[in-house]
């Protein structure tokens, strides 16, 4: 589903039964999907399921080349805090927006904590990359695009056209 779909506007419902065929066959589809696309996350909604369900992780990625790995991580019934109320700027790509980057703020370091496909509850503290993920998996479940993050919009744009933006305000593009 791209940008212009409403099921992306929407808030997920959350999973009720875990270790399902039918969850973890969407698990699956979800993570094939990612890989074709040459994505590091990709959340239920984008694939037409309304549900608060995300996966996300790569050990190297071509898209984001600068990026330390993230673990593959199965995230359901989310939640998210800020550790502090530091942010940073850094260019973001999404699958249902493909070609366009921006330039959005994110919380440096965050604890997120939800539960695997079999039901099991995590809690994590991350911060640079991983948090940023996290936050951009976390919207998609609430029903944003990260265009909707942006402060000024000067900062979204065909990533072919971005070089100039990107060097002015000193971030690397991925
Ligand atoms: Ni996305």
């Amino acid at each position: 589903m791209r940008m212009g779909n409403p099921i992306l506007y929407q808030k997920a419902k959350p999973v009720t039964n875990f270790n399902t065929p039918e969850l973890n066959q969407l698990i699956a589809d979800m993570w094939e999907t990612m890989e074709t696309l040459g994505g590091v996350g990709i959340a239920a909604p984008q694939v037409g399921e309304s549900l608060q369900l995300a996966v996300f992780g790569f050990e190297k990625s071509p898209r984001y080349g600068h990026a330390n790995a993230v673990p593959k991580t199965v995230l359901i019934n989310p939640k998210i805090e800020s550790l502090s109320d530091e942010m940073y700027d850094d260019w973001e790509g999404c699958m249902s927006i493909r070609i366009i980057r921006g330039l959005v703020p994110r919380y440096k370091k965050i604890r997120y904590s939800g539960y695997n496909e079999k039901g099991e509850f995590f809690q994590h503290e991350v911060e640079g990359f991983h948090a940023k993920m996290v936050q951009h998996e976390y919207d998609h479940l609430i029903g944003r695009l990260f265009p909707s993050r942006i402060k000024d919009m000067q900062y979204l744009g065909f990533e072919e056209e971005l070089a100039d933006i990107a060097k002015k305000v000193g971030t690397r593009l991925p």
